[in-house]
């Protein structure tokens, strides 16, 4: 991430700044607080509020311009009318750092009067949100018409015990949310499994974590057939990566994060129709999710012990690649009869969720673009969430909407186990379009043993194919902090 954040205690208005983004309430007054902003620019802003040009409601933005010194640029961005929290402070700061970065200003400060720490911690999250930008394969414009990208904020606080930290903690999950969109965002040729091997080995020398590799020789050897058919059509190297943070004591059960990592999925033989087949480079959001959830981990040095395993390859057609019908044994001795090699995504978990058992996990919780199904029941708002035991689920679903990344129980009845049933295999690979996303983690389930479990189906919410206001399409950044939020309450941080 090429932007730094400071915490700035300056009153607003003695500040040197090309742009101060003022977030607002809805309805907002000039209080005696904002008052002095308002003499270098003549009661503009008193004006503004008067008058209802501005009226504070949520993503609502108006641009006052001051003079040459001091606030040179006042923005005011509203946050509407439900309470403060961090989500809403995020939005806030996003909208604004994306109107910054527009306008082309390479500092900005951000004011949202009685910020507490929560707030601070969003403000931090949605400017680099807002301004995240992935311009590595587009040739710059010619310097005359070039904009200055924005490298600085500086955020007004006050002289309060836990800002500070508060600042740092954004900065932590903003790091690892960047991370996570630059690999969605990264095409298919440019984001490899091999891109999870050299990140793994950054963010393990990073922080000390332990990093483990294994391809497609050790797979075999660990005879994770159900991985290794995805990867049958592929000439690239299929690779699983493992990165152990060893924050809390020795014997500590670690938390371990699972991530589906497909660099690209056409579907294989059962090939995906070709309208909009270009989305499929971010089938590996999952995977993207551990490592931006590990790289805030490591950040934020959390004093428990986290494990982050990714399973990576691309799902292709070709004379050698895994067909319907075929059976194939995964690395806890279960077949599997391939029906719709399009349902890969759940072949790759197997195998890493038998591979978790050995962490002794005291919870394992993967994420995965795993189903068009999820999109068609909970649309991109929400995260599907499954699991057998309730009270891990709950806190799963408490950690997503802490994070701003909500999420959505669904059941995993015995009555749908009936339509994965196989007559050649122990249990085929899909189960007919009803209930698609609930038969795909009730796959997912016969290869957890033993441990407490949670899956999320972020099929619809790890990215967008429309720009949402405070973020442009492309990757949201879930389910990193989804992750990080789950762990942060398990170290009671
Ligand atoms: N990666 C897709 C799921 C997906 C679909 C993600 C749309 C994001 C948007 C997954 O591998 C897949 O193809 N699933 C199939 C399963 C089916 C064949 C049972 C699907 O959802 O169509
Ligand atoms: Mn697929
Ligand atoms: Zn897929």
């Amino acid at each position: 991430m090429s932007l730094s954040f400071q915490l700035v205690l300056t009153a607003p208005a003695s500040l040197e700044t090309p742009l101060l983004a003022l977030v607002l309430p809805a309805d907002a007054t000039l209080t005696d607080a904002l008052a002095p902003l308002d003499a270098p620019l003549h009661g503009a802003l008193a004006r503004t509020l008067a008058r209802r040009d501005f009226r504070g409601g949520r993503d609502e933005t108006v641009l006052l311009v001051g003079g040459d010194a001091g606030v040179q640029r006042l923005l005011l961005v509203g946050r509407g009318s439900t309470p403060l929290t961090r989500t809403t402070a995020r939005r806030a700061a996003a909208i604004a750092a994306r109107q910054a970065a527009k306008l082309g200003m390479g500092t900005m400060h951000l004011w949202l009067p009685d910020a507490d720490a929560a707030a601070i911690e969003g403000l931090v999250v949605g400017a680099a949100a807002g301004s995240w930008s992935y311009p590595d394969l587009q040739t710059p414009p010619p310097e005359k018409d070039r904009r200055a990208r924005l490298t600085q904020v500086g955020v007004i606080g006050a002289d309060l015990p836990g800002l500070q930290g508060a600042l740092n903690a954004g900065v932590a999950i903003a790091e690892g949310q960047a991370i996570a969109k630059r690999l969605g965002q990264m095409p298919g040729n440019y984001c490899t499994p091999q891109t999870f091997v050299d990140l793994g080995q950054e963010i393990a020398q990073r922080h000390g974590m332990t990093l483990t590799v294994l391809g497609r020789a050790e797979m075999a050897a660990a005879q994770m057939g159900s991985f290794l058919c995805v990867a049958q059509g592929t000439s690239q190297e299929p690779r699983l990566v493992a990165l152990e943070h060893r924050g809390g004591p020795a014997d500590q059960q670690p938390i371990v994060l699972i991530g589906k990592g497909l660099c690209f999925d056409t579907g294989g033989i059962s090939i995906k129709p070709a309208p909009e087949m270009e989305w499929m480079k971010f089938d590996m959001m999952g995977a993207a999710g551990v490592m931006g959830a590990m790289e805030a981990i490591g950040r934020l040095q959390l004093p428990v012990n986290v494990v982050g395993i990714i399973g990576s390859t691309t799902n292709m057609p070709s004379g050698e690649a895994v067909k319907p019908g075929d059976v194939v044994r995964a690395s806890n001795g279960k077949t599997i009869e391939i029906i719709n090699t399009d349902a890969e995504g759940r072949l790759v978990l197997a195998d890493l969720l038998v591979y978790a058992k050995q962490f002794n996990p005291a919870v394992a919780i993967d994420a995965a673009t795993l189903t068009g199904a999820i999109v068609i029941g909970l649309g991109h708002h929400a995260v599907g969430v499954f699991g057998p035991d309730r009270a891990v689920v709950d806190e799963v679903l408490a950690a997503g909407s802490a994070a701003g990344e909500p999420g959505w129980p669904l059941p995993m009845w015995e009555e749908y186990r009936e339509q994965i049933k196989s007559d050649v295999a122990d249990i085929k690979n899909t189960g007919g379009r009803a209930a698609g996303s609930i038969t795909a983690a009730l796959f997912l389930q016969e290869f957890v043993d033993g441990y407490p479990w949670v899956h999320l189906d972020v099929a619809g919410t790890a990215y967008s194919q429309s720009d949402l206001g405070w973020i442009p399409k492309g990757p949201t950044g879930t389910p990193v902090g989804t992750f990080v939020e789950f762990v942060r309450a398990r170290a009671g941080r």
